[in-house]
């Protein structure tokens, strides 16, 4: 399928915003399932996950505190193998029930770094919902995530709050790199 957007260019859809809608009210049902009353506390890890966050989050019945996780790992098209801190949460985490919510899991660098310094912080638990799982052959850190929306090719996509060269973020559904 193709679309244009108020951009003017052609994306390749891979998963239209209805198909997205309606995966992520799912995923917020299991996830209301998963805690019920008790108080929960997401962590977004900004950028790439802000959207789905942001529609995640208005779906869950608990009371939520909100917190962002600013990292940086992807160059270009490709990880590089290195994790960036450019900010931490602010909202003490110590005896909380955590949920890091995440755009993609790919080579697992970025949550494996993040899961790291979060059991630091002594939560209650940590569990995590990626919206993008990519099918790779062979993921080099062994990381295993509690929901995730969809397994995707290992290809490159964006839109729904991933970039490519930090453009599209803004588009409604999510595309996958023409070649990739
Ligand atoms: P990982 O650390 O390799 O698992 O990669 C995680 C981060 O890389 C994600 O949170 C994204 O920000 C970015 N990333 C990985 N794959 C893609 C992609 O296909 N498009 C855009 N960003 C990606
Ligand atoms: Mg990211």
């Amino acid at each position: 399928m193709s679309a244009n957007c108020a951009c003017g260019s052609g994306h390749q859809v891979l998963l239209s915003a209805e198909v997205i809608a309606g995966r992520v009210g799912e995923l917020a049902a299991a996830i209301n399932t998963c805690y019920r009353d008790e108080e929960l506390t997401v962590v977004a890890l900004v950028n790439g996950a802000m959207i789905f966050a942001a529609d995640l989050v208005r779906k869950l019945t608990m009371p939520v505190r909100l917190d962002t996780f600013a990292l940086a790992s992807y160059h270009g098209h490709a990880s590089s193998g290195r994790l960036d801190f450019r900010s931490r949460p602010k909202l003490p985490l110590s005896g909380k029930h955590v949920l890091l919510v995440d755009d993609i899991l790919d080579t697992g660098l970025t949550l494996s770094g993040v899961g790291d310094y979060l059991e630091m912080q002594e939560p209650l638990s940590v569990r995590i919902c990626v919206l993008l799982k990519k099918e790779v052959s062979c993921r080099d850190i062994d990381i295993e995530v509690d929901w995730y929306g969809f397994k995707i090719p290992d290809v490159f996509v964006y839109g729904y709050g991933l970039d490519e060269n930090e453009f599209f973020r803004n588009l409604p559904f999510i595309a996958q790199f023409e070649g990739s």
